[in-house]
């Protein structure tokens, strides 16, 4: 699935200008600057250069090439540790950072303060290692065949992510090994799936797709009482499918779900396929379907953080100024038939992060003429959520999901 306008790099090897496709996941323009390493450059000096902005085109061994990344890790920890403490240094004396262990009954009004920024200083440090860790490139030809020593075959996995190079122009390509860590990894999840206990099946995801690994949500699901009359539902940004297939199994007659995301499409077409599930209709779609009934029931499980996204996984997480979440509450109205009810299913750790707060969800809730009807919590036990060296545990910590049941105001 690759983006439509193609990029090339350039670089050059023993005086020969070469030039291949740019394949970058998270969007990163072409390099500018490549030079070629091998098995002999040394963490160290990978390291200098890549935080110097140069990227290195891997000529050595392949699974060298994993060790070297991950000692650039370790020293990216290493130099984050340092800005740590000596920010800890710093504020010894005066409040207590976030950046120290904190638990969730320290000095919850001073901390709670530092949050929105400590969250958009993490989201920075992530950004940035990953566009460091992602200037240790590879080429691939063609098919998506490695020349390296020792090289795997990544093919299969990166059609499946990337989709095919044009073989006809005999077309190679530039990316990340990060990159391509991505896509054996999601190869490796679309193989095995993701077993959801409380459904007693596996959900299969595709790479760039939102994948259930914290589905504790998906009990509220089927604890919520469906509308006495259920004929027709509509699940908005279905990702891999999970809560159509969820609402078909309950018995619901006509499911259409709608995602923007291409590749989330074909994910939850496969899903459907294999649970042989006729009852699900897909639409590409921003928010709603066009031309569908008016639907008993209405879920979504939008992004819950409001950020900007940064890559096309990110869309499943972060939703700027909860474009989504504040669309969805918008247009919900129109679409439900009389009786109707609306699931929305949220995460409240923006609140804890101070990103929105409860009042603002209301008031949405208020705008889009829907009042709550009754509300389900759960408690997520990923491990993030218990992660007390995480600088936003106490926020993690005290994360609630809950299904908002809306219907139209009286
Ligand atoms: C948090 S994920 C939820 C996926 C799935 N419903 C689940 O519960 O596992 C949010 C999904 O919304 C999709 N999405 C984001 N913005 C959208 C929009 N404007 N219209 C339709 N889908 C959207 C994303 O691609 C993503 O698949």
């Amino acid at each position: 699935m690759l983006p439509t306008e193609k990029q090339y790099v350039q670089w050059h090897e023993n005086e020969t200008l070469c030039n291949a496709r740019w394949l970058s996941e998270s969007n990163q323009v072409p390099p500018a600057r490549i030079v070629l390493v091998d098995d002999k450059t040394t963490a160290d000096e990978a390291y200098r250069l890549a935080c110097a902005g140069t990227s290195m085109l891997w000529h050595g061994d392949f699974h060298n090439a994993r060790q070297l990344l991950q000692a650039i890790n370790r020293r990216i920890e290493r130099s984050e540790q340092r800005k740590i403490s000596k920010a800890a240094n710093k504020n010894k004396s005066a409040e207590p950072t976030a950046e120290s262990s904190v638990t969730p009954k320290m000095i919850p009004e001073v901390l709670s303060k530092q949050l929105p920024n400590l969250f958009h200083q993490q989201r920075q440090a992530q950004a940035q290692r990953s566009r460091v860790l992602g200037r240790l490139l590879l080429k691939l030809d063609a098919r998506y065949v490695s020349q390296l020593r020792r090289a795997p075959d990544v093919s299969a996995a990166c059609t499946a992510a990337f989709g095919q190079l044009d073989k006809a122009m005999d077309e190679s390509c530039l990316l990340s090994f990060r990159d391509l860590q991505g896509a054996l990894g999601a190869a490796g999840w679309r193989a095995k799936g993701v077993p959801i206990e409380n459904l007693g099946l596996s959900i299969f995801p595709h790479y760039g797709v939102f994948a259930p690994t914290r589905h504790e949500y998906v009990q509220l699901l089927l604890d919520a009482p469906l509308p006495d009359t259920c004929d027709v539902a509509l699940d908005i940004g279905t990702g891999t499918g999970l809560l159509a297939i969820i609402l078909a199994q309950r018995g619901v007659q006509q499911v259409i779900a709608t995602d923007l995301n291409p590749r989330a499409l074909a994910c939850a077409s496969e899903n459907f396929a294999r649970l042989e599930l006729s009852a699900v209709q897909l639409q590409q779609a921003d928010l709603f379907p066009t031309d569908a009934p008016l639907a008993n029931l209405i879920v979504c499980n939008p992004p819950w953080l409001p950020a900007k996204p940064t890559s096309p996984l990110e869309h499943g997480v972060y939703d700027a100024n909860s474009a989504m979440l504040r669309g969805f509450l918008q247009g919900a109205k129109q679409h439900l038939a009389e009786q109707g009810e609306v699931w929305l299913i949220l995460s409240d750790l923006a609140e804890h992060l101070q990103l929105r707060t409860r009042d603002e969800l209301l008031g949405w809730f208020a705008d889009a003429d829907l009042e709550v009807k009754y509300r389900l919590d759960t408690q997520p036990k990923h491990g993030r959520s218990q992660d007390n060296t995480d600088p936003l545990f106490a926020a993690r910590s005290a994360e609630i999901t809950s299904l908002w049941c809306l219907v139209p105001q009286s």
